[in-house]
């Protein structure tokens, strides 16, 4: 099932995909929306695996910008409120509805993946408010793979480098640097596959900057079955 707001691309790639793939409009920071598409999804299957990754505004001030003026206050929490507060909504509701699941006999009833970024790391300059949302997703994938441990479902987050997509040409080039060393124009069209830990680890970030993926963050031991 894809959930997005783009209805035209959204059904274009659900077409793309085939029969098997569904568009359910769906936007992240609405709970009568995301709850909609939780029960549609409990209607053409089993809900056991989500993956976050919207995304969509870029806000390029600093913290005090060249006029003097500050930071807008309204960018900076619309950038938290969908990058942060709209994937936490999803995790939490989706999270909610797996829980019902009978778990699988290794005592798993599903997985979450968030997405992060370079920038919750080390953003650049003006970006601030991304910084500190995909930092707050950083923050969240551990303690939420704690949490999530006692019911049987693994929390990790991806944070990705550079990738070209409608995002990155929205945020321009200055915007767009991962590190001083990498380019908009060195941006792959493409990410790498990432290989997403599994099916024994949660609390994971797979980090991923030119090409290298690497692991950060302590896998919860045990975490499928002990109760925290
Ligand atoms: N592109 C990069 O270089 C890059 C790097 C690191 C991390 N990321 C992260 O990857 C994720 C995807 O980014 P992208 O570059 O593919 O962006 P994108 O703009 O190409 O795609 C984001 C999608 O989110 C959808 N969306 C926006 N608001 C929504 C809402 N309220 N509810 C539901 N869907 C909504 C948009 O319609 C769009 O289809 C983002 O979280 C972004 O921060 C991107």
């Amino acid at each position: 099932m894809i959930a997005d707001i783009a209805d035209e691309q959204a059904q274009k790639l659900a077409d793309e995909l085939g029969n098997k793939a569904v568009y359910v409009r769906t936007d992240v920071l609405d709970d009568d929306s995301v709850e909609a598409t939780l029960a549609k999804a409990d209607e053409l299957g089993t809900l056991r695996y989500a993956v976050i990754a919207h995304g969509g505004i870029g806000v390029l001030e600093k913290v005090v910008n060249r006029d003097g003026t500050p930071h807008s206050r309204k960018g900076f929490t619309d950038t938290i409120s969908l990058y942060l507060t709209g994937t936490y909504n999803v995790l939490r509701l989706a999270a909610a509805k797996i829980a019902k699941l009978e778990p699988k006999p290794n005592g798993e009833r599903g997985a979450i993946v968030m997405t992060s970024s370079i920038a919750g790391f080390e953003g650049q300059m003006g970006q601030s408010a991304y910084s500190a949302a995909k930092a707050g997703v950083i923050g969240l994938t551990l303690t939420g793979a704690r949490d999530l441990s006692s019911v049987g479902i693994r929390l990790n987050s991806i944070a990705p480098g550079t990738m070209r997509t409608p995002l990155l040409e929205l945020i321009g080039e200055e915007g767009s640097r991962s590190s001083p060393r990498t380019s908009r124009s060195e941006a792959p069209r493409h990410t790498r596959r990432v290989r997403v830990p599994c099916p024994a680890s949660a609390g994971e970030l797979v980090h991923q900057r030119r090409g290298r993926a690497t692991r950060r963050g302590a896998a919860v031991p045990d975490s499928l079955t002990r109760e925290l």
